[in-house]
């Protein structure tokens, strides 16, 4: 047997879950298989309350799958015991949500420097305080933020708030950075920028990503787009493109369909291979470009 080079970060083994409200239960997850490399840059897309979400809680131990098995760096983690699912989410991954989750009170420094105070006994901590600032400051100023460091999360905007919480989930160095919508809550110019950031400290320092979108145009920057559906990863027809003009759609072939939409919706396209109709692209989603 030749031995495999390419060890993956992060692995999702059919991973099942269910939510139960009383006894409505609501099969979210229903068998998902992922493989992350490192340094992968990755994006999940699937129709809202497709289980996306859910699906980045459970790779980061935010959350218990029901079955099925997750890896970190060949350390199965998903039944790792309460303190070391505590370190887990402390230094293995961060975390950014579309709505930033701040602490309001903490300036943009002491946020970033939260999760280093947080790892440290309060023994230590009198004696790392000096590195964790300049640590803090440094990725502050790596994120665009170096010019804002005292300012609360209300002094800020929202594309400065997002770069706070990113220099907040890279303090600790983390294997892997989880991002559910990190650009759900901003403005176009905004949003592109927290993109490009995000491409950027993938690129240039080797950071992997998986990042949740509902956003179409940023996914197809990534250098793999998973779709969820049914409560599984659907391989059976890969992504191709999407496109949205006026009323229409067309893949980058120039293949027109008459689809009518408003100006800002979109369709995920796949080229159809597991459909009943192989060959044929296939249109799974509708979803929103970025106004123009
Ligand atoms: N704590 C919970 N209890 C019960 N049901 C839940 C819970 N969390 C999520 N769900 C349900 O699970 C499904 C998947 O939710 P999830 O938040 O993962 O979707 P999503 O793909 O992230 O959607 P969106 O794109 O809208 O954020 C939804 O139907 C949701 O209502
Ligand atoms: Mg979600």
């Amino acid at each position: 047997m030749p031995t495999t080079i390419n060890t993956p970060v992060l692995q999702a083994r059919q991973v099942r879950k269910t939510y139960m409200r009383g006894a409505i239960a609501t099969e979210v997850l229903k068998g998902v298989d992922l493989t992350v490399e490192a340094g992968e840059f990755l994006s999940v897309v699937g129709a809202s309350g497709s289980g996306k979400s859910t699906l980045l809680h459970l790779l980061g131990t935010l959350d218990q799958a029901d079955a099925g098995e997750v890896w970190l760096d060949g350390e199965r983690i998903d039944q790792a015991g309460a303190r070391r699912r505590d370190k887990l989410r402390n230094k293995s991954f961060g975390f950014i949500f579309q709505f930033y989750h701040l602490l309001p009170e903490l300036s943009a420094l002491e946020n970033v420097l939260a999760p280093l105070y947080i790892a440290s006994s309060i023994w230590a901590w009198p004696f790392r305080r000096a590195d964790a600032i300049q640590r803090a400051r440094a990725l502050l100023e790596r994120v665009g933020l170096g010019h804002r460091l005292d300012h609360r999360p209300c002094e800020l905007s929202g594309g400065e708030m997002q770069r706070a919480a990113i220099a907040r989930a890279l303090i600790n160095n983390p294997r892997v950075l989880l991002a559910d919508e990190p650009t759900g809550n901003l403005d176009e110019d905004a949003g592109a920028d927290i993109a490009r950031l995000l491409r950027a400290l993938n690129t240039e320092e080797g950071l992997t990503i998986i990042m949740v979108t509902h956003n179409l145009e940023m996914a197809r920057t990534t250098d793999r787009v998973v779709r969820l559906t049914h409560g599984r990863v659907d391989l059976s027809s890969p992504i191709v493109g999407l496109k949205s003009v006026g009323g229409g759609y067309h893949l980058p072939h120039g293949e027109d369909q008459s689809v009518h939409l408003d100006r800002r919706d979109a369709l995920f396209v796949s080229n159809g291979a597991g459909s009943s109709n192989p060959g044929r692209p296939e249109v799974f989603g509708v979803g929103h470009l970025p106004q123009r």
